[in-house]
Order: structure tokens, then C-alpha cells, then sequence
């Protein structure tokens, strides 16, 4: 049950960053039943397009790679003039895979920074001057790797690591131009890419569970609430924050024991 009301985001514009699949489409969907104009991007043209319809309410899809910074401004640029200054951005695109570092390349480590950290980098910078001020939402989809440290995810935790650094940084930056920015941690979240492969198999994916707080992965739609409530004027206070969605799974292995 949502604590936000119908209309609550008429008249806003959207835009998410890898908002193509997974978690980032159930936060662009959230926004747009809301009311928002969203946009959300991808590499895969197609997929693009399918996730705007899926979503409907008009919105919209794009193609570009985060990695390339001046494909990621063209996008935004197109958004701003025909919708004016963005409400909201939301930086989710992320690769991911599982590799001991003794099994990963230069180019593998480097390929996951650059998706997730500079093309985090090249959202924010790319959106600076075409967002509402004072006003703004700004949200970098981050994860618990970035602080509590993962075997065979050494890309993705130094990737997500620079990522809640970043956020920090540009809350400084841009707060006294009345721009938020926050990260948004999600826990396992079931039925994503994401999981399919941390968790690949149903035991591993039970495991996982059983030592959650709350016993269970989370939905896409939680998620989904966490960054609109981020962006809403509940919030207006806060920047520069982690907010964790993830059922306490960064607390440690809950089960009982001596
Ligand atoms: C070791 C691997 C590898 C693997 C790729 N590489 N997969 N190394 N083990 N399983 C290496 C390749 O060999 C290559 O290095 C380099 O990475 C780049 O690979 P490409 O396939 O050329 O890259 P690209 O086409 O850009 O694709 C990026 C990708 C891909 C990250 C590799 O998996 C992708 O597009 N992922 C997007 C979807 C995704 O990952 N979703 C999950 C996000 S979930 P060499 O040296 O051979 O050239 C998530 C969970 C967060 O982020 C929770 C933890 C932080
Ligand atoms: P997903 O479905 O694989 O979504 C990734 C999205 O990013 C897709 O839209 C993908 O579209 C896009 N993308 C990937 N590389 C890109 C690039 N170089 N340029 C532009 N877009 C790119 O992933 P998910 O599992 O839902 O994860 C979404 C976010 O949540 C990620 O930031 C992830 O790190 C974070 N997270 C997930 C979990 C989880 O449980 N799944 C846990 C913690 C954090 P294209 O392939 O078309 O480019």
C-alpha cells in the first residue's frame, strides 16, 4: 500500500538512467503512475521502446550508453527542450557479474567503473544546468557492496564505493542551489538481473534469505517507493544521504546463534 497519492508528481519530469529494465523501470513506472513525464534510457534501442510502452502516460525511451558523455547530455538536452527543467534524475544503469579478482581483467574491473561510477559522473554533470532550481531530486542507485566488501564483486563494491562518495560530494556542491542529492541502496531485490546473477540458483537465493531480517528479498515496487519519497517534499531536507531499502541485509546474517 503506497503512502503517496495519485497526482502527487503532475507536471514533473523524469528521467531515468538505465530505467530500461529491473529495478530503474519500477522506479520509472512509480513515477509516471504518480503523474511524472518520464524518460528512461538504455543501450539497446528496442528494449528502450518497449519499456516507455510498457510504462505508458506518454513517456518516453532513449538510447545511450552512460559510458559516453556527450551521447548521455544529447539525451537530457532533447528532454529539457521539449519539457523544461528535469524534477527529477535518477542514475541506475550498473553492469555487474561475479569474478575473483584473479579471474577479472583490467578491462572487466574497468568496464563496471565505468558504467556505474563515471556513468553515474556523466549523468549528474550532463543534467547540472538543465534541472529545476531550487527544487531538484537527484538519485544514484547505489548497493550495500559499497560499504561492506564482497568476494568477487571487487568492481562493483570500488564502482558503488566511488558512486556514495560522489553523492556526498555533489550534495555539497549543488545544495546551495537547492539541488538534492541522495543514494538509494537496494537489498536483494527478487526478479532482477541483478539477482540472476549473485544468486543464480534457488538454494543460494534461500540462503540469502534466511539470514535477512526480514526474511525475505525485496520488491521492485519497494524500491520504487523509497525514490519517490526521496523526491517529494517529505524529504526536502534530506541530502547528501544513503537511504538503505534493503530489509537490514547490510546488518549481517540474522539468524540466531551462540
Ligand atoms: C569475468 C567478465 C565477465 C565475467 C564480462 N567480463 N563478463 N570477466 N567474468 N562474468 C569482462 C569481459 O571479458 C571484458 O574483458 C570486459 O568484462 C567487458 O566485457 P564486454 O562484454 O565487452 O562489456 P559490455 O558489452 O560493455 O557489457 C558490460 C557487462 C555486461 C557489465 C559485461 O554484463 C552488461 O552489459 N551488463 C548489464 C546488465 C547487468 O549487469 N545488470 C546487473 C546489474 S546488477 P576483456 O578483458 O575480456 O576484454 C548490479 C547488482 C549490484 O549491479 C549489487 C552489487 C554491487
Ligand atoms: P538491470 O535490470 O540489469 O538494469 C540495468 C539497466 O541499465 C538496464 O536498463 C540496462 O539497459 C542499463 N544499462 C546497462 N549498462 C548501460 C550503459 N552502459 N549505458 C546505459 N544503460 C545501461 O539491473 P537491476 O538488477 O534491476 O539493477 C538496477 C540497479 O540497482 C543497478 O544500479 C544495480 O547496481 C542496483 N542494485 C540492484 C540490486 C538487485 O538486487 N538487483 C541490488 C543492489 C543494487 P541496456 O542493457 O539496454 O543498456
Amino acid at each position: 500500500m503506497s503512502a503517496f497519492r495519485d497526482g502527487l508528481f503532475d507536471g514533473r519530469t523524469v528521467f531515468v538512467a538505465g530505467g530500461t529494465s529491473g529495478i530503474n523501470l519500477g522506479i520509472a513506472r512509480r513515477f509516471a503512475e504518480l503523474g511524472a513525464y518520464v524518460a528512461v534510457a538504455g543501450r539497446n534501442p528496442e528494449k528502450a521502446r518497449a519499456a516507455a510502452e510498457s510504462i505508458g502516460r506518454g513517456a518516453e525511451g532513449f538510447s545511450c550508453d552512460v559510458r559516453d558523455y556527450e551521447a548521455v547530455r544529447g539525451v537530457l538536452e532533447r528532454i529539457h527542450s521539449a519539457r523544461g527543467p528535469l524534477d527529477v534524475v535518477v542514475s541506475g544503469a550498473a553492469g555487474n557479474f561475479l569474478a575473483p579478482v584473479a579471474g577479472l581483467s583490467s578491462n572487466g574491473f574497468r568496464t563496471v567503473v565505468d558504467i556505474d561510477l563515471n556513468g553515474t559522473f556523466n549523468v549528474f554533470k550532463g543534467c547540472y544546468d538543465l534541472v529545476r532550481k531550487p527544487g531538484a531530486s537527484l538519485i544514484a542507485i547505489t548497493a550495500g557492496q559499497a560499504v561492506n566488501p564482497m568476494p568477487f564483486q571487487a568492481h562493483a563494491c570500488a564502482a558503488k564505493a566511488g558512486v556514495n562518495q560522489l553523492v556526498r560530494v555533489l550534495a555539497m556542491e549543488w545544495g546551495p542551489e537547492g539541488i538534492r542529492v541522495n543514494g538509494l541502496s537496494p537489498g536483494p531485490i527478487a526478479g532482477t538481473e541483478g539477482m540472476a546473477r549473485l544468486a543464480p540458483t534457488r538454494e543460494i537465493a534461500d540462503a540469502l534469505a534466511s539470514r535477512i531480517p526480514l526474511r525475505r528479498f525485496g520488491e521492485i515496487s519497494e524500491v520504487a517507493e523509497s525514490a519517490v519519497f526521496l523526491s517529494t517534499s517529505s524529504a526536502a531536507y534530506i541530502t547528501g544521504t544513503i537511504l538503505d531499502c534493503e530489509g537490514g541485509s547490510q546488518l549481517g546474517d540474522s539468524r540466531p546463534r551462540l
